[in-house]
């Protein structure tokens, strides 16, 4: 039987965000349906059966960490002060620190790790089942994403257009990613500077799969997307398809 585990990198500071909100609150804890964005998705992560543990990476010098707002989530969540200066970094700091956590056990490099923005709060328990799923044994691991439904224009630097993208075979990647524990760490000290952990895999000649999501799963970015994200936790516990 499989092990997974959860890690949400959420040692940033929510720079777009607030240079546009004017609030000087890193995202994660922006209020979004009644608790901190953060919430959400670890509420999702920790509500998943399959999941034994979701492991959060705060920034060292973060006081802002609801600690009770965090409690109902119950004993899964456990708490690593570790973040990095970049996402790749505060994923590699939390790889190492929960293997040290879950007492350096022997086979967790075998285990898989599913990463998760703190920013993408509108995650379904299906939606991490469903990758889980598609990915089954899969050494290459695999990501939600959704396909390009917009054409893609290249612009050049007067804001003009300088190329049309083909957008045939192009897709969004979104979170979770999930590789198995030594695979992946070993991909980010191989190329640490990377935005998303599927490309770190691919720099080692790997090909993770593509599991088809849907656009609610969104990261929460700029100021608007904080009302879509809110519309969809509310209009989802009513019971309606998204
Ligand atoms: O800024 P962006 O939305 O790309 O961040 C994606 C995720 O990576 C967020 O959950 C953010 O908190 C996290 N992050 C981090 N450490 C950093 C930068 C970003 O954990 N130094």
């Amino acid at each position: 039987m499989s092990s997974y585990h959860a890690l949400v990198p959420a040692a940033g500071s929510g720079s777009r965000m607030g240079a546009l909100s004017g609030r000087a609150v890193p995202k994660q804890y922006l209020p979004l349906a009644g608790q901190p964005l953060i919430w959400h998705a670890l509420a999702t992560l920790c509500a998943t059966p399959a999941i034994a543990h979701v492991f959060v990476v705060l920034a060292p010098d973060d006081t802002l960490w609801p600690a009770p707002a965090m409690a109902s989530l119950g004993p899964k969540l456990r708490v690593l002060r570790c973040g990095g200066d970049t996402r790749a970094q505060s994923v590699t700091n939390g790889l190492r620190a929960m293997a040290e956590e879950l007492g350096d056990a022997p086979g967790i490099g075998d285990e898989w790790v599913l990463v998760h923005d703190a920013a993408r709060p509108c995650l379904t328990v299906a939606m991490v089942e469903n990758l889980i799923a598609e990915v089954g044994e899969d050494d290459a691991g695999g990501l939600l994403a959704v396909p390009v439904a917009d054409t893609l224009k290249r612009a050049d630097e007067n804001g003009r257009v300088h190329q049309t993208v083909p957008r045939e075979g192009l897709w969004q990647a979104q979170t979770p990613q999930m590789f198995r524990h030594r695979l992946l760490l070993d991909a980010l000290d191989y190329a640490p500077q990377v935005t998303d952990e599927a490309s770190a895999i691919e720099t080692l000649g790997l090909l993770p799969r593509l599991v088809a999501a849907d656009a609610s799963n969104l990261k929460v970015t700029w100021p608007l997307d904080l009302q879509l994200a809110e519309w969809i936790l509310q209009n989802r516990d009513k019971g309606k398809t998204l």
